[in-house]
């Protein structure tokens, strides 16, 4: 164990020059850092979603665009533990009135719509380590410990709140971030355009105005702490423009009770977002154990709409309590559909489950990063463009895998010279072939480098540019003619096994199953399906037998 919970986790003061100590928190992971266990866990989390309603779409891209990170990181690093967190978010006003608005108690709904949220992580291949739900007793305990570290600061104290509320948003908004449109009945809120209501009421405050110049300089010093950069941008100019209003984080318990008590008042229910915000904390066993080894995170993934909460209020607690801060918060655009919000008014929602079913689970995810994995744009959800991208990888990768292993393939390969993949790249091929291998030889460098940048969908753009040239040199090259000698039907074969064996590896991450499904079928020993097994003619292939690589659809092989 590596923490006493009667340590204290805030970092002393230094009596003489009034400067923040390090904590034993810190001591401790920089001491782990640098142990012979080699690299410290990786850690990664989505958002934690609301059971208010069933998950839709961009609740998947969350998970997807985690999933893709942790996925890439485990070939990347075989030898690191990685640490992968998602949940639910189940208190507040919104599922309050869920709740009340179907006539059941919220636990009740919690546990319904929590399953389903686990059910799409399970359905979709993601690989999340923690699915964790913030009604848990262990969460609970988290929470209460951060209330009562800034508390013990005077960071919390108990003031009047004036203003504006959407229980949609779990947000307060000020006169200047709402409108009321003549069509509305409700004020609603500018950005989101969500119903707002007038509260005035007493609740307990959290300094976040003390935190200002801290976070501004965070911020300023720090270029990767959020991408896309844009983001990073205008927080930094916020900062600099706006003072920041210390923040309520408790409502009067008439009218949320749904919610975690605060201590010692019973009075008060804490406000969702505090609450739910320490959940990353809770993932890791704060406050007892192992969080000096897995905190802070390497990656948050969010998306665009929830960046302040991020951005300011858990680094503010953490700060406050002598935390490091995330490396990274990657914040994603939307989906809409037919260019519009989805919204179960419009009923444009469009349903993962749906999707995952008629296009099968790897269509879909391949669908998201190479459409969404730029992350800048809101993208549009089309059930066109879906089955698009879906035939694009099912006939590069599946018709592309069927048609080399195909019978007059084989036999053709079988009645030249036996020569291996490594003697093949003593000769030099010119050609189509000669492209694909200098192309080839450069992708694992360039997926890495666009991994490292954030950038998912070049780093698949970069391998779909190979498997698009190398069914070209098939084509080209035609090795199942009996017009071309077997000698070149050889080379052409080996050749796009390599092609196979390298993309296979990295494609991984985004198309798991059928990455599996390919490497299962050309023999690569589960050893042999790293990263660094990636480069031309460094892993090995064994006994190559053609299966059919994708859910849903059938691959029609072409060619011979
Ligand atoms: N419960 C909060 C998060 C708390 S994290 C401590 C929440 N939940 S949510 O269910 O509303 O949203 C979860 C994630 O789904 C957010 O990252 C949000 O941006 C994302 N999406 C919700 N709608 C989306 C789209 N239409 N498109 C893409 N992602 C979107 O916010």
């Amino acid at each position: 164990m590596l923490f006493c919970r009667k340590i204290p986790i805030r970092a002393p003061t230094c009596i003489s020059c009034r400067s923040r100590l390090p904590t034993l928190y810190q001591f401790l992971s920089t001491a782990i850092d640098t142990s012979t266990s080699g690299q410290r866990p990786f850690y990664i989390t989505t958002p934690i979603f609301y059971p208010n309603a069933a998950p839709h779409i961009g609740h998947l891209y969350s998970l997807v665009t985690a999933d893709i990170f942790a996925r890439f990181t485990r070939i990347s690093e075989p030898d690191r533990l990685v640490h992968f967190l998602t949940g639910t978010d189940e208190h507040g006003l919104k599922i309050q009135k869920a709740a009340k608005d179907r006539g059941i108690e919220p636990s009740v709904l919690c546990d319904a719509l929590s399953e389903q949220f686990r059910r799409l992580g399970t359905r979709a291949n993601i690989s999340n380590t923690v699915f964790l739900r913030t009604t848990e007793t262990r969460h609970r305990e988290a929470v209460e410990h951060v209330w009562r570290d800034l508390a013990a600061q005077d960071l919390i104290y108990k003031g009047t709140y004036s203003g504006w509320y959407s229980i949609s948003d779990e947000c307060f908004y000020t006169d200047s971030q709402i409108t009321h449109p003549p069509s509305s009945l409700t004020p609603i809120s500018i950005e989101t355009g969500s119903a707002v209501e007038w509260s005035s009421e007493s609740n307990y405050k959290f300094r976040l105005s003390s935190f200002q110049e801290r976070l501004l300089d965070y911020y300023t010093a720090n270029p990767k702490s959020i991408y896309p950069p844009a983001h990073r941008e205008r927080l930094i100019q916020t900062l600099k423009d706006e003072p920041l209003d210390d923040l309520s984080i408790s409502r009067p318990r008439e009218r949320l009770t749904w919610g975690i008590p605060v201590p010692g008042d019973m009075s008060h229910t804490m406000y969702v977002w505090f609450d739910a915000l320490t959940v990353y904390l809770t993932g890791v066993g704060f406050p007892a154990e192992r969080q000096g080894l897995l905190w802070p995170p390497n990656i948050q993934v969010i998306g665009k709409d929830i960046v302040r909460f991020h951005a300011l209020y858990l680094p503010a607690m953490l700060l406050a309590m002598g935390m490091p801060l995330s490396h990274t918060l990657l914040a994603h655009a939307h989906w809409t559909a037919q260019q519009r919000k989805m919204s179960k008014s419009i009923g444009n929602v469009a349903d993962p489950f749906d999707a995952m079913d008629t296009w099968g689970v790897d269509a879909v995810r391949f669908y998201m990063a190479r459409v969404g994995g730029r992350f800048r744009d809101d993208v549009d959800w089309s059930p066109e463009q879906l089955e698009k991208h879906a035939d694009e990888i099912r006939s590069l990768l599946g018709n592309f895998f069927l048609r080399i292993t195909s019978k007059t393939i084989q036999k053709r390969v079988a009645s030249a010279p036996q020569l291996t993949f490594i003697q093949l790249l003593d000769q030099s091929l010119d050609g189509p072939n000669g492209d694909v291998l200098s192309s080839l030889r450069n992708l694992k460098g360039k997926v890495e480098q666009c991994m490292e940048k954030f950038e998912v969908g070049d780093a698949l753009d970069a391998i779909i540019l190979v498997l698009r040239e190398a069914n070209g040199a098939l084509t080209h090259t035609a090795p199942w003619s009996t017009q071309n000698p077997p000698e070149a039907a050889q080379v052409s074969y080996l050749l796009s096994l390599e092609v196979l064996r390298v993309t296979g590896i990295c494609l991984q991450p985004f198309i798991p199953e059928a990455a599996h499904n390919l490497l299962d079928a050309l023999g690569v020993p589960k050893a042999e399906q790293s990263m660094n097994l990636a480069a031309v003619g460094k892993g090995s292939i064994g006994k190559v037998k053609g299966v059919k690589l994708f859910e849903g659809k059938r691959e029609i092989p072409s060619g011979g």
